[in-house]
């Protein structure tokens, strides 16, 4: 089957992640000692945001300069789409100008549809189905802090079962990483991407785990993951799921259950005292910090493998 151009769910990449995972540590590394090579000189990424963002933002503008490209900040509410131009007509156009998309967008629907009318990459900056770039990142951090091996730990998800939980199971699978995800009754993943995952899951080895109680998630787990109990367009159900989310929070007491060396991961932003306490994210235990910074490095993998120039 042809590649996809397109990254609109981390399964487009499921093949390559161990690859990109090798790229983005060689080029963190090069980044540090001031040599990142310029693979995307003349070539230019626009963003389109429909929610607000500060890592994905910043680090897809600071990927795209550091290798040698340029990139275009376009808030949807500026661009005529927030006046009913239609998202296809979009996609043809700026597909004239700049040779990559990343799309921050509400609806998964209008990932598709963008990249469907759009001749150049399009990549999910996170919709309300994935976000396969935060994705990356995460499984960058843990790589390091693994040494490069994914099989014979276990990552443990205590929260939703959102967009960054939808990614971490396909991504887990597809790497050979054993998954337990603890979510409420009431916010289970969506049973379609739970099937994908063990589909995948089958061919890595890897086991993918549902529960819906964190302590049984955390016992002997080698990492914590814990994201916003009220994402980016849940908002109208915030009273609801802060009550079904009781019992849900990465607290030390939690962690206590964990392997000793477990550390924990969380997306950002985060609601302090909520889903996290500042105990812990403050802590020695929070890989927190890198991974948001492997961000960075992890996008210039993406952006490398899917914006530079292809041999025609
Ligand atoms: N983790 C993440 O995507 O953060 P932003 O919403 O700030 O981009
Ligand atoms: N699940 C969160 C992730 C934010 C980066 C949201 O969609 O708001």
């Amino acid at each position: 089957m042809p590649r996809s151009k397109d990254l609109l769910s981390i399964s487009d990449i499921a093949d390559r992640l161990p690859a990109i995972l090798t790229r983005a540590t060689t080029l963190k590394r090069l980044r540090a000692r001031g040599r990142s090579p310029a693979p995307l000189k003349g070539r230019t990424l626009a963003l389109i945001f429909e929610k607000p963002s500060t890592r994905t933002r910043t680090s897809f503008e600071v990927a795209a300069h550091d290798l040698g490209g340029h990139s275009l900040f376009l808030s949807a509410q500026d661009l005529q789409l927030g006046r009913g131009e239609t998202i296809a007509d979009t996609a043809r156009v700026l597909s004239r100008y700049v040779d990559g998309i990343a799309y921050r967008a509400f609806r998964h629907a209008d990932e598709v549809e963008l990249a469907r009318h759009a001749s150049i990459p399009v990549i999910n900056a996170l919709d309300d189905l994935e976000h396969p770039c935060q994705v990356v990142a995460d499984l960058l951090t843990m790589h390091e802090r693994w040494k490069g091996r994914f099989r014979g730990h276990r990552l443990a998800w205590i929260g939703d079962g959102n967009n960054v939980l939808h990614s971490l199971l396909l991504g887990s699978a597809a790497v050979g990483l054993d998954l337990t995800a603890a979510t409420p009754v009431e916010y289970p993943p969506r049973p379609e991407v739970v099937s994908a995952a063990q589909g995948l899951a089958r061919r890595s080895g890897s086991r993918i785990l549902l529960t819906h109680d964190p302590a049984n998630a955390v016992a002997g787990a080698d990492a914590l993951y814990t994201d916003v109990w009220v994402s980016m367009g849940d908002e109208a159900q915030k009273v609801a799921r802060q009550a079904a989310f009781q019992g849900f929070q990465v607290n030390a007491s939690l962690l206590e259950k964990a392997a000793p060396r477990a550390f924990v991961l969380h997306d950002l932003p985060a609601h302090r005292g909520e889903e996290i306490t500042d105990e812990v994210m403050d802590g020695p235990r929070a890989a927190i910090w890198d991974q948001a910074e492997n961000r960075l490095h992890a996008q210039k993998a993406l952006l490398e493998l899917l914006l530079r120039p292809r041999r025609r």
